[in-house]
């Protein structure tokens, strides 16, 4: 059996505040599994851990899909459909930044209602976005594919027919797919309450971290905050 596809039904709006928003506006209303949300640009995008996400009008894939009985994995998933999209270099940050050369190029936030079986897949890719015209704060640790802005359509229906491929695979492939990927491996990172060398991840997809006493704990993304190590 093939994997269902996304991407229909589909709004696209020029400006909107947020696709997540809005995408899950539909979702509670009742649009189907793979209902997508795209704009030309967001004036309220939202990343992770309340931060704000910013781009540029035209440059970017900012989508947000509906995804119905989300399978538990559904921010790794999103991110190794990203990466596998982008292509050779593409790495991810746990649990689902996508990096090329170090610098993000990717941002993914799913939010969700589980007891009502839907989740919002939303995405944001910096396929043609000129870094050097980012905010200060956001250009530090930024990164672009550097593509011309005709790519960003063909990069949205190739990142959508992976997004449906993998949230179809098996956990253990899918799995496997992330740890190819992994960025943070052997790096050693701080979070919140500590620091620790990055060991990769457990089968539930919480962050491996081997702590100097030779113990290893692992962190959850909903909890945890990686931040910069102390100088
Ligand atoms: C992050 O890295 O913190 C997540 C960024 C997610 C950005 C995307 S862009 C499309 C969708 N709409 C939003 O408001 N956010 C996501």
């Amino acid at each position: 059996m093939s994997a269902p596809a996304l991407g229909t039904p589909r709004l696209h709006l020029r400006t909107i505040g947020s696709t997540n928003d809005r995408a899950r506006d539909l979702a509670a209303a009742g649009a189907p599994h793979g209902a997508l949300v795209t704009a030309s640009a967001q004036s309220a995008g939202r990343g992770r851990q309340g931060r704000v996400w910013t781009t540029q009008v035209g440059a970017a894939v900012t989508m947000s899909v509906v995804v119905r009985d989300p399978p538990p994995l559904l921010p790794l998933i999103a991110a190794v459909a990203v990466a596998e999209t982008i292509g050779d270099g593409a790495r991810i940050k746990w649990p689902n930044d996508v990096l090329v050369d170090g610098r993000k190029v990717s941002g993914i936030l799913a939010e969700g209602r589980p007891h009502e079986g839907w989740a919002v897949l939303g995405i944001g890719v910096n396929v043609a976005v000129d870094v050097a015209l980012l905010p200060p704060e956001v250009q530090e640790r930024a990164g672009s594919l550097g593509r011309p802005r005709s790519e960003v359509e063909p990069f949205l229906s190739s990142l959508l027919a992976a997004l449906s491929r993998w949230l179809a695979a098996p956990r253990a492939e899918l799995l496997a797919a992330w740890r190819e990927r992994d960025a943070l491996l052997g790096q050693t990172i701080a979070w919140t309450d500590g620091t620790g060398t990055a060991a990769g991840v457990d089968d539930a997809g919480e962050l491996l971290v081997t702590l100097a006493s030779g113990e290893t704990v692992s962190l959850n993304a909903g909890e945890v905050h990686l931040g910069r190590l102390p100088s």
